[in-house]
């Protein structure tokens, strides 16, 4: 069963201390900028993504192979995770042939139980809780573009989900203020709420779960948005564009930010839903700049969880 050797996993951005946030940062940076990075030369990565994605398998599929190793793809039609076969013997088997596993599922427990099962690393690679992938190459974006985080105001505008989750955690845990304005029913989870009031509370950041997009972003140093409904959310569709009616980031929402604040989205974005039509061109998006972030992140996160000496397969 799982758990029974040491490992590290990344299935919350919480499982990083704020120090090994901070570290892991510093770490891509030296990695964009030529630092020798581990080998994963004879490592095997499977990609078990039960969803869609670009930027993060392209960026899994690109650091495997400069770090050397193989990267395996297994999409949804090839495993059907739960439902074909048990969560907990796909884990076993993976465990048993690769080194890590990069996962991306519809809910956050399928995570939970791959990293409960096998006994080698276990990357979110987004679920419907966290993209803790996706916070942390913000979070070299915003350091980037601003050149700090700390003391720093991110104003989220939109849907309290699993990315708004990840980089409210992240964001305070290395003393941004996070402000994120929501319509009620989209707000952040209040179990979020808490751990993020009590983070901000331990680096004197602030956080505020606000309505009104408008007084979110004045002012602030970032202006961030995402979808209105994310995948597997589609049957909600069309509650949810009018629930977000008023809630486009557009010229007018960003020059009441900082004149010199920052856009960001994770993407894919829909032009003319959560943005308005030629926001991604936006004299101050930063939106492919973050894009591009994510191989550099990811590269870091291998090297933090691959353990330092491997245990032979046959050995577990
Ligand atoms: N919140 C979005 C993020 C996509 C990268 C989703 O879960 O679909």
């Amino acid at each position: 069963m799982g758990n029974a050797v040491n490992k590290r996993d990344l299935t919350s951005i919480t499982d990083l201390s704020h120090q090994e946030i901070s570290n892991l940062l510093e770490r891509a940076k030296e990695i964009r900028n030529g630092a020798n990075s581990l080998s994963l030369t004879g490592k095997s990565i499977a990609l078990l993504f039960e969803k869609p994605s670009l930027r993060t398998r392209l960026s899994f599929e690109v650091a495997v192979s400069l770090l050397g190793g193989h990267s395996i793809y297994l999409g949804p039609d090839e495993v059907g995770l739960g439902v074909r076969e048990p969560t907990a013997d796909v884990a076993r088997i993976l465990e048993r042939q690769v080194d890590i596993v990069v996962s991306r599922t519809f809910t956050h427990s399928t995570i939970k139980e791959l990293a409960h099962w096998a006994r080698i690393p276990v990357v979110n690679a987004l679920s419907d809780l966290e993209h803790p992938c996706q916070a942390l190459t913000d979070l070299l974006t915003v350091w980037d573009h601003i050149g700090c985080i700390r003391g720093i105001t991110i104003a989220f505008i939109g849907d309290g989900n699993n990315v708004a989750t990840s980089l409210a955690l992240a964001a305070t845990a290395l003393g941004a203020n996070f402000l994120i304005a929501s319509p009620n029913e989209y707000q952040l989870p209040k179990d979020v709420i808490k751990r993020v009031e009590n983070i901000a509370q331990q680096t004197s950041a602030s956080f505020l779960q606000i309505k009104d997009p408008n007084e979110a972003a004045q002012k602030a140093d970032v202006i961030y948005t995402d979808v209105w409904t994310s995948m597997g959310q589609e049957d909600e569709a069309h509650t949810r564009k009018v629930a977000f009616q008023g809630y486009q980031v557009n010229n007018a929402l960003m020059s009441l930010a900082h004149p010199n604040a920052i856009f960001m989205h994770d993407l894919p974005a829909h032009q003319g839903e959560e943005i308005a039509t030629g926001m991604l061109e936006h004299p101050q998006s930063v939106v492919f700049d973050q894009a591009a972030n994510k191989l550099h992140v990811v590269q870091a996160v291998l090297e933090l969880v691959l353990p330092p000496k491997h245990v032979s397969k046959t050995q577990r």
